[in-house]
């Protein structure tokens, strides 16, 4: 499929930066060169001795040490970093269909402010590391063009029926109707899953599971049955009662069957009925809370399960807006986490060429592939906002690797963001105590692909 490109009137690089100076102008957010940044940026949550931070930002990388940034260029030293709030973390401004949990997403609002302020209805909108699709469903839901690649092929699982939702109906009669061959576990790895799910579910499990792989044989695997799979991968394991198994890590993050019998003895728990389709039904209603607009999944996207740094699919200078993030060295294990919905959704994720090094050297190297990739695809004029985290506990700096690679690539940084929230705790997550205040940060890299 190939993506027509749209020539827009005022370059989406103009637009942005004129939005940013209009807040500095408003005393919205602050204005710094990057040569002086690097003392002048307040600590996070995760600089706080008293107050760790979620694993994703704060748990150093394995094997990798706090380095230096590179030396700036002169030209980079001048690059202007703006700071601020640009925008809120409320969950109520976020559509309902967003609401399926992957390690290491970002928020829809940090999409929703690039697709407003660099990219016009209508427009080609990509993400070559889409995870759970945030970039992907925030465009679709502004009226752009979404495409997506995530080397996770379960990614394309947990995008498509989003994007493309079957009624609502539909899903339910054909949780009614279904027949499911219910079967007790076949050989040990199906048993030692009796760990985290009660016979009766696990059954249940199976059940489906062979369903889905009889229709895919047969062509008849349908966006009904997608959308159903997509619903059951997300409630497979958890916390709560809304899941199918006993208590266990957040959904994003299946243990393993050994650390889950560990769990099991400590909580002295054991896993009880959970009714599978009830489940599904449940979160397919959450999942549809909030309207979608009309035309929304008109247009087939275009979903890729390929490394970023070669998506031959997607025709040169086709892309006018890619916002993305990119796996932090190895801060996130997503072969790990991924085991037990890839065995679900009958995927073998073990071959998947996922880029989770603690090399520091090996990260920039694969970012300047990825960068390569995206000067070809991305449209003259078009704009890239390239969000990394803070690793080792903010001592690494990614956006500096960054801007090297991406301008060994060839585009042009146009600036840096880092937005700020601050917040009061209200749960007590990751062991941190009710009420702490705290502050989450997005860096984002912003950069122009030149004519
Ligand atoms: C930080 S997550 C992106 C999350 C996404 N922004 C979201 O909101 O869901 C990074 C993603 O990069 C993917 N990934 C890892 N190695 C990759 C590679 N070589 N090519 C493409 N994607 C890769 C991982 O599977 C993961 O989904």
């Amino acid at each position: 499929m190939s993506l027509s490109p749209t020539v827009a009137t005022r370059s989406a690089c103009e637009s942005l930066l004129a939005e940013l100076e209009r807040r500095r102008l408003a005393g919205e957010c602050d204005l710094k060169p990057l040569g002086d940044t690097l003392a002048a940026v307040p600590p996070t949550a995760a600089d706080d001795p008293g107050n760790p931070p979620p694993r994703r930002r704060g748990r150093p990388a394995k094997g990798s040490t706090p380095a230096e940034p590179p030396p700036l260029s002169p030209g980079l030293a001048s690059l202007p970093v703006y700071l601020g709030e640009f925008w809120t973390a409320r969950q109520r401004q976020v559509h309902s269909i967003h609401e399926v949990s992957y390690r290491a997403c970002f928020k829809p609002q940090l999409p929703a402010f690039f697709l407003d302020h660099a990219s016009a209805p209508g427009e080609p909108v990509y993400d070559p590391f889409m995870g759970r699709g945030t970039t992907l469903v925030e465009a679709a839901l502004r009226g752009r063009l979404p495409a997506g690649n995530d080397a996770n092929p379960l990614s394309v699982q947990l995008v498509q029926p989003r994007l493309q939702p079957p009624p609502l109906t539909a899903i339910q009669q054909r949780l009614t109707e279904v027949k499911l061959p219910l079967r007790p576990p076949a050989d040990d790895a199906e048993r030692e899953l009796l760990v985290f799910f009660h016979p009766d579910t696990l059954a249940e499990l199976l059940g489906w599971r062979d369903y889905f792989a009889a229709r895919r044989a047969a062509a008849t695997f349908d966006a009904v049955d997608g959308w159903i799979e997509m619903v059951a991968c997300n409630r497979l394991t958890g916390h709560s009662r809304g899941f199918f198994s006993v208590y266990t890590l957040p959904p994003n993050q299946a243990t393993s069957v050994k650390a889950q019998r560990r769990i099991n003895e400590r909580r002295d728990q054991q896993p009880d009925y959970r009714d599978t389709r009830q489940l599904i039904g449940r979160k397919t209603l959450k999942l549809f809370r909030d309207p979608l607009p009309a035309g929304y999944g008109r247009d087939a996207p275009l979903l890729l399960s390929r490394s970023a740094d070669h998506t031959p699919e997607l025709d040169d200078s086709s892309i006018a807006l890619v916002v993305t993030s990119p796996p932090f060295l190895n801060v996130v294990q997503y072969d790990k986490d991924n085991w037990m919905r890839s065995w679900f959704a009958g995927r073998d994720i073990g071959e998947v060429p996922f880029w989770q090094s603690s090399s520091l050297p090996l990260w920039v190297d694969r970012m300047r592939a990825a960068f390569t990739e995206l000067h070809r695809v991305v449209q003259p004029g078009g704009v890239i906002a390239f969000e990394v985290g803070e690793v080792g506990r903010g001592k690494i700096e990614l956006e500096h690797q960054v801007l090297q690679a991406a301008v060994a690539a060839g585009l042009v940084p146009l600036a840096i963001m880092i937005n700020q929230q601050n917040f009061t705790k209200t749960a007590n997550c990751w062991g941190v105590a009710n009420n702490q205040r705290g502050t989450n940060s997005n860096r984002i890299v912003v950069l122009e692909r030149k004519g």
